[in-house]
């Protein structure tokens, strides 16, 4: 077992494939904790062939011995964490005892979820393209100062008829012609938090005692740092800290106790939702790769927009997240294309910027600029070795280190957990001894 506690995290719009990674990573661990988001996310892992997807609880649930820990960052829909909780028993995998979660995570009340769609309906044509999972009105009930937390449910019952009463009255009066009984969701929370009461705890004192007896922990990102609140493309972005910042905040712990931090990108790039993807591709290159990547969101299911690798993206995440080192997915879904391309900068009204911009406006109408690379036609597709890359495929990853200053320690080249190369004597390797490859 490592020594190390790792992040892992997006290093662009979602979707990057982390399941996979946390996966398979996660035997080196004792805890993999998630600091951010809800059921926004969707993990999708495949173990023998068989299909998992996981929106809140952390994919490490999947291993035996593995305690499983979602965070205060995270803010938590009771129906839906029940949901996966049931879908993990009838596979036969029982969470009790190996899953956390903290006092003093936020609730989603689903009428959060009913203020997300209005929202979005009153954005029109300026809409975030959401996943409608309530997840932003839930945060700004937090940082309003009204939220409702995991630790409310559990405590003085008459405080929480207070809060749950003044919410209600709150949203009535954002949603005109609205009558929301207080009383019925009152019941419900109650009965939420009886049912979460066993998994309930302090995650700050528990994750500090783990990582004093030596035991490594994961720190699981969901989304990514191009959605990050603060350092993504906002407004089109999600309501937390994807980035690596939100591992301190998420879970009550200091920056030291974050050994190394692993950025996962795909060897393209694909976004759902609105807002800016200077690299996105139309017609056929662009539904060639959403078949053969299968970029569908595992949450929503809706198609996602798919494009070029874009190297100021990647170098723009390496930066403000100090990536060590990056898990490369989804290379065999570039295999046979003749031709692959990667952005370095944009040509914009006013001038040419090779630093992801603040200014969104700068990258409307701005055009990438690529180098061009040749494709490759034998396929990489279940390739556990380096070498075993055709070259060009080898010369298009190590163009990408180049370009995005980082190494390339995991390449995936394919949706099984074999079907992965982790480099020989990259830093990936040192903390994690004994990973097959
Ligand atoms: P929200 O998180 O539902 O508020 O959605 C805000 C933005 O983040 C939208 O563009 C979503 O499509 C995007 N988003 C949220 N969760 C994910 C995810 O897990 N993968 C990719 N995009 C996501």
């Amino acid at each position: 077992m490592t020594k190390t506690n790792i992040a892992v995290l997006g290093a662009q719009w979602g979707d990057e494939g982390k399941g996979k990674i946390v996966d398979m990573l996660t035997p080196h661990f004792a805890a993999v904790a998630r600091y951010q988001g809800g059921h926004n996310a969707g993990h999708t892992v495949y173990v023998d062939g068989k299909k998992f997807v996981l929106h809140l609880i952390p994919s490490g649930i999947l291993h035996a011995g593995v305690t499983c820990v979602i965070g205060n960052g995270v803010v938590i829909d009771p129906q839906a964490l029940f949901k996966e909780v049931d879908e993990l028993r009838q596979l036969g995998i029982d969470v009790d005892g190996r899953l956390m979660v903290s006092e003093k995570a936020h609730i989603i009340l689903p009428y959060h979820r009913e203020l997300d769609v209005l929202s979005e309906a009153r954005r029109g044509e300026r809409k975030i393209g959401t996943t409608s999972r309530g997840i932003g009105p839930a945060y700004e009930d937090k940082i309003g100062r009204r939220g409702i937390r995991v630790c409310d449910l559990l405590g003085d019952r008459n405080a929480l008829a207070e809060e749950v009463r003044e919410n209600v009255s709150a949203r009535n009066r954002i949603i005109r012609e609205s009558t929301l009984d207080w009383k019925p969701l009152f019941d419900q929370v109650v009965a939420d938090g009886e049912r979460m009461r066993p998994w309930v705890g302090d995650v700050s004192l528990f994750l500090h005692r783990l990582i004093k007896e030596g035991k490594p922990v994961m720190f699981e990102g969901a989304q990514a740092t191009l959605l990050d609140i603060d350092h993504g493309t906002y407004p089109f972005v999600t309501s937390s800290n994807a980035s690596v910042g939100g591992v301190c905040t998420g879970l009550g712990l200091p920056p030291r106790a974050i050994g190394g931090v692993l950025g996962v990108a795909k060897a393209y790039t694909t976004r759902v939702g609105e807002g800016p993807l200077p690299t996105e591709l139309s017609g056929e290159l662009a539904d060639r790769l959403r078949e053969s990547g299968q970029e569908y969101g595992a949450s929503t299911g809706r198609p996602r927009r798919c494009g070029w690798f874009d190297a100021v993206v990647v170098r723009y995440s390496a930066r403000i997240n100090g990536l060590d080192a990056v898990a490369l997915t989804k290379l065999d879904v570039l295999d046979g294309l003749p031709e692959v391309l990667i952005c370095t900068g944009y040509r914009t009204s006013s001038g040419t910027i090779t630093e992801f911009p603040a200014d969104l406006r700068l990258l409307a109408g701005a055009e990438a600029i690529y180098e061009r690379m040749p494709g490759w036609t034998s396929p990489t597709k279940g390739a556990t070795r380096f070498e075993d890359l055709p070259g060009e495929a080898q010369r298009y990853v190590r163009k990408l280190e180049e370009l995005t200053g980082v190494a390339c320690a995991i390449i995936s080249t394919g949706s099984d957990r074999r079907e992965t190369i982790v480099k020989g004597g990259s830093l990936v390797e040192s903390w994690l001894e004994g990973v097959p490859g």
